[in-house]
């Protein structure tokens, strides 16, 4: 049995000392699902210079596909086959910060690790794209190291990394507090589909916090009537609240946003949302015809459309 150098050069940390199975080539695929805003609030700033949030976060089906490899040797590295010159494939990309979290956590050395990423999800859109890459590389190194850390240790290592990594390691329907870390999971959207659509510019995320000065906010979601309508397993009751407190505060992009709405609702939807700090516009369906149509049209005039579907959590690998 090997063990991790921090044994052999004595850290006195128990917890970070593990056996680690036998140096050997190892390599896995699984899929990093995004993540929608069914409502975003913004409670207050905090003394750390994050805000307080209020979130009603959904897994979709949308993902990218992560290949991690680990192999004798050390150090880490990455890639993308999307052609993204500006995503960084260094330790500046969430997935390396992960691996590189993961690695210093339990003290497994020993390995040249190697991450793929195949990019679906739009970057800088407010579907957590990023966060969704960390977190389903933390579960695959949990899972191919047999580290057993359970999902309270991988949520805090994600929290260091992001905001949004814990909800991306719990996944399905859940109020997301705090910082976004605080989660509680909340009963599974009723069948329904979803019509993603990213108009072509992003958002700065801390411009946009320091544009909405929350003691000022106009508009709220009413999270408890969203929560209250989950639970009663109503679906246009959820539609109704989607509502996101940055949409009052762009600073520019704002046609856009309201058009990608206004044709989602036109087309079918029960509601439609910014998510994030956008500027991707979700529109929530019933009806699959209906979202296809919604679609259909939408992709007339942008090219960054997608279908998708609530994702539970027992289906995140
Ligand atoms: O944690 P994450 O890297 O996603 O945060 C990016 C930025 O968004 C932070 O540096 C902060 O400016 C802002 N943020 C915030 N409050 C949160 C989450 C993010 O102010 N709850």
């Amino acid at each position: 049995m090997l063990y991790s150098e921090n044994r052999i050069n004595g850290v006195d940390n128990a917890k970070r000392i593990r056996p680690i199975p036998p140096i050997d080539t190892m390599a896995e695929t699984s899929f990093a699902y995004a993540k929608v805003n069914i409502s975003l609030d913004i409670i207050s700033k905090r003394s750390d210079g994050f805000h307080n949030m209020k979130m009603v976060m959904q897994t979709v089906s949308l993902s990218d596909e992560i290949t991690v490899r680990c192999e004798p040797g050390a150090g880490i590295s990455s890639s993308t086959d999307t052609g993204l010159s500006y995503l960084p494939v260094d330790r500046r990309n969430i997935a390396v910060k992960a691996a590189l979290a993961f690695f210093d956590h339990t003290g497994i050395t020993g390995y040249l690790t190697h991450i793929n990423i195949k990019k679906e999800i739009p970057v800088s859109a407010g579907l957590g794209g990023g966060s969704a890459d960390a977190a389903c590389v933390l579960r695959m190194l949990d899972r191919m190291f047999d580290s057993k850390l359970g999902q309270e240790t991988l949520k805090t290592i994600g929290k260091s990394i992001g905001s949004d990594v814990p909800f991306c390691i719990v996944g399905g329907t859940c109020l997301a507090e705090g910082r976004g870390e605080v989660l509680t999971e909340l009963p599974p959207l009723p069948r329904c589909y979803f019509v993603i659509c990213k108009p072509p510019f992003s958002y700065s995320t801390p411009e946009l916090f320091s544009l909405t000065q929350c003691e000022k906010i106009r508009v709220r979601p009413d999270t408890e009537g969203l929560i209250a309508s989950l639970m009663n397993g109503n679906l246009s009751g959820v539609a109704r609240r989607m509502y996101n407190v940055f949409e009052d505060y762009l600073p520019w992009g704002k046609q856009d946003i309201i058009y990608i709405k206004n044709s989602l609702l036109d087309n079918g939807a029960l509601g439609a949302t910014m998510t994030g700090s956008g500027p991707t516009v979700v529109g929530l369906f019933e009806s699959a015809d209906y979202a296809r149509q919604a679609y259909e049209k939408l992709k007339e005039n942008y090219l960054e459309c997608y279908l998708a579907q609530p994702m539970n959590k027992e289906s995140l690998e």
